[in-house]
């Protein structure tokens, strides 16, 4: 726990967009949305649509205009974002529609660019977002099983999506109203857990299905992962690939609700990073077999704030190697090669609404075309285009990953490189290829002047590193007490489970029990030369384990076994046991049975009587840590803690707070945080809690020397940060916005 708390005040993206409109003016003549089997109808005219991911929360309402601006420079139609339930009505009953959480403003920020949106309620929403987006008091409605045929969880999820839907439509933002909303997604890759309720889980699909239309939003409703989705509701494919997919009925279009362009991490991973010449593959490929709407996820990932990070262990940047990065930089070359992809498939797009599916040529082993003609004026024809000649439109792909092809097509040669998608808007021309990277090549690393935080022994010696330091030298600290410190603790007998005690309120909760040792247990391990051990047989995420106020160690993992040898005294030992969510699990069927904290027996192995079941004994909770429970990070709490100056040979708690002042760089760039010189903690600057920090490295091996973007793409491949932590710097600016 550092808290640097500064006087800077950040001012770096502007906000021009917003005054154009007033509330209850129209985005849009209102129009209606309907599909077929080839795609959206907008106002009753098939559409190809590219769709661009930004989560309202993981940016700030001083960078949306900017995020909706640049996504519309790049090509899309539509702006995709989930809701988050546990911002949203983070005590139940008391709704929050503010801040990074005004839901209504970045709808209408999304209109009034003149862009569509699709919004994903959920309300399960994954999106390595802690606890997959559900309120942590969700868990205490008696009863409750969440996303099963349950009916607590039901009457619930009921309130929360009609709640959305109705806010939507009180202030008009639906496509028939005049806003932008033209899409809607209930549940959540709900397929991927199905099985594991039964019956019950096919039961509250359709309940959940019924249930959403039932509210009357008036525009389609689509579920991703959902081959059993019913008549009414579009399913869609989510995945790195969805060039194969078809839906579960030949009457609903082809949707690609997300199209995973990079990928997440944790601490002590690896940076994932997928080449833009197999993203773009990967869309031109989709849109040449027939797929009609294409959201990328993320178009912007941005920061997991605070402690909204997902997990375990999902680290403060949600970067996702997105097209626009972390700080709301553009990418190159992924955000430029996308955006002529893009215009690619514009040029293409009356020839691929004009049919209702293409025309499949094989053109030699590994290579094929698919061709979009029509004669004459079509249903689907824009009545302004002319013309025959703009009505075909090709793609040549060659999915042969290592040679390059040359393939006859329609009387002329095309030269296709390996892997790659050639787009033809008129059958003949090549608008674009896949694989060349048209756009600016060289990726543009960010180069920050980072303000550097440091542990207490290095502190003089990198402060004016490269002369880019604004940090103060002057730093004060205050200890954090170990165990017990206020009165709102209580005793009871044996292990609480961790959520149940803190309710998420802090991702701290102390353990605090009393031991007596023998004499005879003393010097049977001077005996025996063995030594006491404190085990628990599994526990998540992180513990400190402190016996008479010393630091024994610590254990990390989720669900794991932890035997760490204690030193112990004769007569009465005070054991602390510090436990720690690191994000709360967001994936996975029965979420609301997972929890945190410690499952099994604690104990204390190498008695001379054999073991001590600590889980019998009397525990006392405490919840949280001192300074964050006062607040000493805000500039109003900061007051109640006695900091004192940091020295460079002061022995230090290891638990402590750092407090220092710096300047507010000049200019509008954005700032970081380098934190590679501590540990783990969190941050706050300016009492805005940027996120938790974690040094952990990486292991060293799984980096390629080389990114070959050929051939199919995981989260495993071209990788980078082998060996390093996986992130040292943290966004300042934004998190103050
Ligand atoms: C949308 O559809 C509804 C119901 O079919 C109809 O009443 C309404 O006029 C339509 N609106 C527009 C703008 O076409
Ligand atoms: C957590 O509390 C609930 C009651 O709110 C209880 O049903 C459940 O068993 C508790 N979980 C554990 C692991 O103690
Ligand atoms: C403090 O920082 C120095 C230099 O970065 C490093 O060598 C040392 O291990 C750090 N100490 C701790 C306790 O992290
Ligand atoms: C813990 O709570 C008890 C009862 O409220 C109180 O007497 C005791 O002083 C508290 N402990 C600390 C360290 O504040
Ligand atoms: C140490 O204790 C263990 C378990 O009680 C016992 O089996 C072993 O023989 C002892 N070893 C010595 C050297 O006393």
């Amino acid at each position: 726990m550092k808290a640097p708390v500064s006087q800077r005040w950040c001012l770096i993206f502007s906000l021009f967009l917003m005054a154009e409109f007033a509330i209850g003016e129209l985005f849009f003549e209102p129009f209606n949305v309907t599909y077929d089997h080839r795609s959206l109808l907008i106002a009753n005219r098939r559409r190809m649509l590219i769709s661009a991911g930004v989560h309202y929360p993981r940016a700030t309402p001083k960078m949306w205009p900017d995020l909706i601006a640049k996504a519309k420079e790049g090509g899309a139609d539509v702006i995709e974002t989930y809701t988050f339930w546990n911002g949203h009505e983070p005590i139940r009953g008391e709704y929050n529609f503010e801040g990074r959480y005004d839901l209504v403003k970045f709808v209408k920020l999304v209109g009034s660019s003149g862009l569509y949106l699709f919004l994903r309620i959920g309300p399960y929403v994954c999106a390595e977002w802690n606890f997959g987006g559900f309120p942590v008091w969700l868990r205490d409605i008696p009863g409750i099983e969440f996303r099963t045929d349950n009916p607590p969880f039901k009457e619930e999820m009921r309130r929360f999506v009609t709640k959305i839907v109705n806010l939507m439509r009180e202030e008009r933002l639906f496509s028939w109203q005049g806003g932008p909303i033209i899409l809607l997604q209930i549940e959540n890759e709900y397929g991927d857990v199905e099985n594991s309720y039964g019956k019950k889980g096919r039961d509250y699909i359709n309940w959940a299905a019924n249930m959403a239309v039932g509210l009357g939003a008036g525009v389609p409703w689509v579920m991703c992962k959902q081959s059993d989705a019913p008549e009414f509701i579009i399913n869609t494919c989510n995945g790195y690939y969805c060039d194969g997919f078809k839906p579960n009925s030949n009457k609903k279009p082809i949707f690609w609700t997300e199209d995973w362009d990079g990928w997440y991490t944790t601490w002590g991973g690896r940076l994932p990073h997928r080449p833009v010449e197999d993203l773009a593959f990967a869309v031109a490929r989709f849109f040449e077999r027939g797929g009609s709407l294409q959201n990328y996820y993320m178009y912007f990932g941005g920061t997991n704030f605070g402690r909204t990070a997902g997990g375990p262990f999902y680290i403060t940047s949600y970067d996702y190697d997105a097209p626009i990065g972390e700080y709301g930089l553009l990418s190159q070359p992924k955000w430029g090669h996308l955006k002529d992809l893009h215009a690619a498939i514009k040029l293409c797009e009356p020839a691929l609404v004009a049919v209702d599916s293409p025309h499949y040529i094989k053109l030699g082993p590994m290579q094929e075309a698919h061709m979009y003609r029509k004669s004459g004026y079509g249903k689907w024809s824009r009545s302004s285009e002319s013309g025959d000649e703009s009505r075909c439109s090709a793609f040549l792909a060659n999915i042969d990953q290592h040679k390059v092809a040359s393939v006859h097509f329609q009387g002329h040669i095309y030269t296709l490189p390996p892997w790659s998608v050639s787009i033809l808007p008129d059958c003949r021309n090549v608008a674009y290829n896949t694989a060349k990277v048209g756009a600016q090549t060289s990726i543009k690393e960010l180069e920050f002047d980072a303000p550097l935080l440091s542990n207490a022994s290095a502190l003089q010696n990198v402060l004016h590193q490269d002369g880019a330091s604004y940090i103060s030298e002057h730093w004060v600290t205050v200890d954090e007490p170990v165990g017990l410190w206020s009165d709102h603790n209580f005793t009871v007998p044996g292990i609480l489970e961790h959520l149940n005690v803190t309710k998420d309120f802090s991702d701290y909760l102390w353990y605090f029990t009393r031991i007596y040792i023998s004499g005879e247990d003393i010097s049977f391990w001077k005996k025996n030369g063995t030594h006491p051990a404190l085990t628990i047989d599994s526990m998540r995420d992180v513990v400190h384990i402190f016996v008479n106020q010393q630091l024994e160690g610590r254990g990390v993992g989720r669900w794991v076994k932890v035997v760490q040898p204690v030193e112990l005294q004769e007569g009465f030992n005070d054991v602390a046991l510090l436990s720690l969510t690191v994000g709360l699990q967001n994936y996975g069927a029965f979420l609301e049975k997972d929890g945190g904290g410690f499952r099994g027996q604690v104990k204390l192995t190498g008695l001379k009587n054999g073991d001590m079941d600590l889980s019998k004994l009397s525990w006392t909770y405490q919840v949280g840590l001192k300074g964050e429970m006062q607040e000493i990070y805000t500039l109003d709490g900061n007051d109640k803690a006695a900091w004192v100056d940091l020295t460079i040979d002061g022995i230090k708690s290891p638990l402590s707070w750092y407090k220092t002042y710096f300047d507010a760089p000049d200019g509008l760039d954005p700032v970081a945080l380098d934190l590679r010189s501590m540990a783990k903690g969190q941050a706050w600057v300016n009492g805005h809690h940027i996120g938790r920090y974690w040094t952990l490295p990486s292991s060293q091996g799984g980096c390629q020397r080389s990114c070959d973007y050929r051939g199919k793409y995981d989260s495993s491949k071209c990788t980078t940060n082998c060996g390093k932590p996986t992130q040292v710097r943290y966004d300042v600016c934004s998190s103050i916005g």
